[in-house]
């Protein structure tokens, strides 16, 4: 199976990719508006040290895990040990690792479709089809469904392509042009007035905030989101890595970039809300806090598009293409995650997977959409507060536990001879045994109090 497994091509493919599933809407609006909403720069400096003291370690659990068996995670996890029982424990944590891959990408597909409508009705309306426009801005069913099918397909079309000419080649296609939309809108706004103000809530931290234990919560739950933890997808994509590859190293490039988006992006969102507050749009709720959440993308800041006269159109057109980028390259790398197990363990073509996958996926965004009251926020839930750290516990535990040491450095050793001299082998093995774990499930248990 080895040779007909995809690979990526290059290390700046995969770097590309993985940073595509890294950097979606958990960093472009998730990250800046929990930054804003938890104490601005005490957020940023929490959100930094988890990310590489917590985040990183889990993710080279699961980038290891992946290389190492070259499966899908089910595959992945079942194959670590010969022992029945602790096959067994693989194979369900492989399964409720898919589960809730399936379940994010539900939720995920719909939040992409609004940004698509968003990005369409400047569009529309620059065109001249007032219509279409405000058709597009009626938020129906109707409306949710189309778009959320539009942005689905897309990612069904990417994935049936395969790593190398879908993921690998559209990752590096996008995620550069994605940059480039940030940086410019970035330049725009911080030369309006207010932003200033909007700079220095974001950056300069509120030192009696920094051992908040709701702030920790929040940037630890931020982290594991945003660098696409605890499901498999990292665990797959690391599964098409080359032998030659560093993984250690790889792991570094991959939070760095992701967390560089987060940080990049709050210097666009956070003085955006500023510039808002200084024309006149209510950006605090009543109890004097900043608007956070959709009623921030899909209020506060096409607001301030309004303000901006005849730019404002083509600012909201960018800032929307922008979130659909990065929406869909996070969206391919959950679908890779099923599409990987039909094709691997069932052995149904990928196009053919891909459809099926994928349609079955948006057959429940359907269903969330036509319920949404009672879906939508459970669903994210159940997901990302309990499915991402449990799963995220249960992954270091096979690379710590279930792997035996021999196994793991001799995987590491691959793309990096000296590995065994290391600070990273000397700390991580031990991290992910014990301090990944114990941390994860106390932050978790926190939570729920
Ligand atoms: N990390 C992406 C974001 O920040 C979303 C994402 C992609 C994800 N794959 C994931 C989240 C797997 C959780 C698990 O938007």
């Amino acid at each position: 199976m080895a040779q007909t497994r995809g690979q990526f091509s290059s290390k700046i493919g995969f770097l590309l990719a993985a940073a595509g599933s890294a950097v979606g809407l958990g960093n472009i609006w998730g990250f800046p508006t929990q930054a804003a909403s938890n104490g601005g720069g005490a957020f940023l400096l929490v959100y930094l040290v988890l990310a590489f003291v917590l985040a990183y370690p889990a993710l080279m659990a699961e980038l290891t895990i992946g290389r190492y068996a070259r499966a899908n995670v089910i595959t992945a996890l079942e194959s670590l040990s010969e022992k029945p029982g602790l096959r067994r424990a693989g194979w369900l944590s492989g399964s409720a690792a898919v589960a809730v891959a399936i379940f994010i990408l539900s939720f995920y597909a719909i939040v992409a479709g609004w940004m698509l409508s968003e990005f369409l009705s400047p569009l529309a309306a620059q065109l001249g089809a007032g219509a279409t426009e405000s058709w597009l801005d009626s938020a129906g069913f109707a409306r949710n469904a189309l778009v959320c099918a539009i942005m689905s397909g897309l990612t069904i079309a990417i994935i049936a392509r395969g790593v190398e000419k879908g993921i690998e080649a559209w990752s590096t296609r996008l995620m550069p042009l994605l940059f480039a939309i940030l940086l410019g809108l970035i330049i725009y706004v911080l030369t309006q007035a207010g932003a200033g103000r909007g700079l220095a809530a974001y950056l300069i931290p509120t030192p009696s905030q920094l051992l908040d234990p709701q702030l920790i919560l929040s940037a630890l739950g931020q982290a594991f989101f945003s660098l696409s933890l605890g499901v498999g997808t990292m665990l797959i994509y690391g599964s098409y890595l080359r032998d030659t590859d560093n993984l250690p190293r790889m792991g570094v490039s991959v939070t760095l970039l992701d967390t560089g988006f987060a940080f990049t992006a709050g210097l666009l969102i956070l003085p955006a809300i500023y510039v808002a507050d200084a024309r006149g749009i209510a950006v605090f709720n009543d109890t004097g806090g900043l608007i956070a959440g959709p009623d921030l993308i899909f209020q506060v800041l096409p607001a301030l598009f309004d303000t901006m006269g005849s730019a404002g159109a083509w600012v909201a057109i960018a800032f929307f293409a922008l979130m659909s980028i990065a929406a869909l390259t996070s969206a391919i790398s959950l679908l890779e995650v099923p599409v990987s197990v039909c094709v691997e363990r069932w052995k149904i073509s990928r196009p053919r997977a891909a459809c099926l996958s994928g349609g079955a996926i948006f057959a429940i965004s359907l269903l969330i959409i036509w319920q949404f009251e009672a879906l939508f926020n459970t669903v994210i839930t159940v997901t990302t507060v309990y499915g991402q750290p449990l799963l995220g516990v249960a992954l270091c535990v096979f690379a710590g536990w279930v792997m035996q040491r021999n196994q793991l450095l001799n995987e590491l050793s691959k793309g990096h001879p000296e590995i065994e001299k290391t600070v990273f082998w000397k700390i991580w093995p031990f991290y992910v045994r014990f301090i990944c774990p114990a941390l994860i499930l106390l932050t978790f248990v926190q939570s729920l109090r």
